[in-house]
């Protein structure tokens, strides 16, 4: 698909970067609160507000739910001044409520977008993912091996013991038998509580986060957002949907999904060129978090274009009450 003359991407990404950072701010007085719902509508309220402030004819694709469960960026809602390029948005406020509540690593605030039908349409389902960083050969793993194979896999292609490779998983009853087979191989685990856009995003930074694979099941929403971080960052990722019962596949029938058994590829899930920000909430291994001192607070986004494959890293400072 070859992308609309006029999807400015360059200058709208800076836009999002300021949509980024101000969901991030406005969660920034909830961090260690206690209080998910709260951090989250903050990000929410403050993540609109300067949404409608861009130059865009904008849908919300992956956002905080149905129109009935949502009040404000569910899944159809229009977004931006209604002057400019027609774009599909994918979003999450907050990704990481209760890390923000409870102030542990890796919260996020994050936002892809690209041009209309450029991303998947994903229902609020899980999806089984499956992550590795850039420089490996198409298809080095796959869903259909067996964690143990994954590593196996992985090691052999980059040259090292399975020892070497760390695989991050999200921590859950329904992943203990996966983490027990990746630990019979060797290999080391990175346990995390939430947050797995995150998690998936470290696969693409292995040099800086120490991780080589991410596998597991998680949002299906999120896995729309990691495989647009990473189209830019570089990466490979397989995503399959997985239903637990009849309204879930009903779901997905509702945002045109007749396939229930397929796997897609980073590139399926994200079809053409995107831009993607994510602003640090807390800190974590791929940004840092909000850093707040008396009078000033300080922000650090990560602005990407997969296009150009441009990856850059906006600090923001501003005096603050
Ligand atoms: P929230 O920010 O909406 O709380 O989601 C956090 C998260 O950990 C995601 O990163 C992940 O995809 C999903 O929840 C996992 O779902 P579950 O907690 O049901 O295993």
């Amino acid at each position: 698909m070859s992308t609309p003359k006029d999807f400015n991407d360059r200058m709208l990404s800076l836009g999002l970067a300021r949509v980024a950072e101000q969901a991030a701010i406005a969660s920034a007085k909830l961090i260690g609160h206690g209080d998910e719902k709260a951090a989250d509508q903050a990000a929410v309220n403050a993540m609109r507000e300067q949404l409608n402030k861009l130059d865009i004819k904008g849908v919300v694709v992956i956002g905080e739910g149905e129109r009935d469960e949502a009040p404000m960026l569910y899944i159809g809602e229009e977004v931006g001044t209604g002057e400019g390029p027609g774009v599909d948005i994918a979003l999450d406020p907050l990704e990481g409520t209760t890390l923000t509540a409870k102030d542990m690593p890796n919260a996020l605030t994050v936002i892809a977008m690209g041009p209309r039908g450029s991303m998947l349409h994903a229902p609020d389902v899980y999806m089984d993912k499956l992550v590795i960083g850039p420089g490996y050969a198409e298809d080095t793993v796959t869903l259909d091996m067996s964690p143990s194979e994954r590593v196996a896999a992985l090691a052999a292609a980059r040259g090292c013991e399975a020892s070497d490779i760390t695989v991050c998983i999200l921590e859950r009853p329904r992943h203990e038998e996966m983490i027990a087979e990746v630990r019979s191989t060797g290999a080391a685990i990175r346990l995390i509580t939430d947050g797995d856009v995150a998690g998936a995003m470290h696969c693409a930074e292995p040099g800086l986060t120490g991780i080589d694979m991410y596998m597991g099941s998680g949002g299906a929403p999120e896995g729309v957002l990691a495989a647009a971080a990473l189209k830019c960052m570089g990466g490979q990722m397989y995503g399959k949907l997985l239903f637990r019962n009849e309204d879930e596949k009903g779901r997905a029938r509702k945002a045109g999904i007749t396939d229930f058994d397929k796997v897609y590829t980073r590139d399926e899930m994200v079809t053409d060129h995107v831009i993607f920000a994510a602003t640090g909430v807390t800190n974590g291994s791929i940004l840092p978090g909000i850093k707040r001192e008396p009078g000033w607070i300080t922000t650090e986004t990560i602005l990407m274009r997969s296009k150009t494959g441009s990856v850059r890293r906006v600090s923001y400072r501003n005096p603050f009450n």
